[in-house]
């Protein structure tokens, strides 16, 4: 099947090339993790993650080549296995609150799809009555911060 490139960028349904979540929730300065997946075909290519409300100014933050899968808070790490690569972004700050993409790297026009990142203040009411507790006691024996760091 041939397309023009403009149109496998927006990842048909039906024409896998590359899937990921359409959006992620962290919370200020914790962590989230974005998983994509990818069809096998393009095991081999470079995978990268970039940054941009709108598409033609994305920012490449990290790819997965031995010198830029890791740059400040951001990380990358494609699974051949699984075949899917994973984002991870630390240290979450509210500014980090954007539109991203997840992309291969090819010849041509890359493939890419849009997750978008939503940061949870730090201080935001706590809505359930056990968080709120389990916090306070954790509070009174000192030191432990609560966040999204264990998964
Ligand atoms: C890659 O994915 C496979 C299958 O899910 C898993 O068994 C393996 O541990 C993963 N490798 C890494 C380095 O995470």
């Amino acid at each position: 099947m041939w397309l023009p490139p403009a149109l496998l960028l927006l990842s048909l349904p039906g024409c896998f090339s590359i899937r990921g979540p359409a959006s992620v929730r962290g919370r200020e300065q914790g962590s989230l993790t974005v998983q994509c997946r990818y069809d096998p075909k393009w095991e081999t290519y470079v995978k990268w993650w970039c940054k941009a409300a709108v598409w033609g100014s994305c920012q490449i933050l990290v790819k997965t080549t031995e010198s830029e899968w890791k740059k400040d808070r951001v990380s990358i790490r494609d699974n051949h296995t699984s075949h899917i690569f994973t984002v991870t972004m630390k240290e979450l700050r509210r500014d980090d609150a954007d539109t991203y993409w997840c992309g291969i790297e090819r010849s041509g026009i890359d493939l890419a799809v849009q997750v978008v990142v939503i940061i949870d203040p730090e201080g935001t009411v706590v809505t359930s009555s056990e968080n709120l507790l389990s916090r306070t006691i954790a509070n009174s024996h000192g030191g432990f911060s609560s966040g999204s760091n264990v998964r």
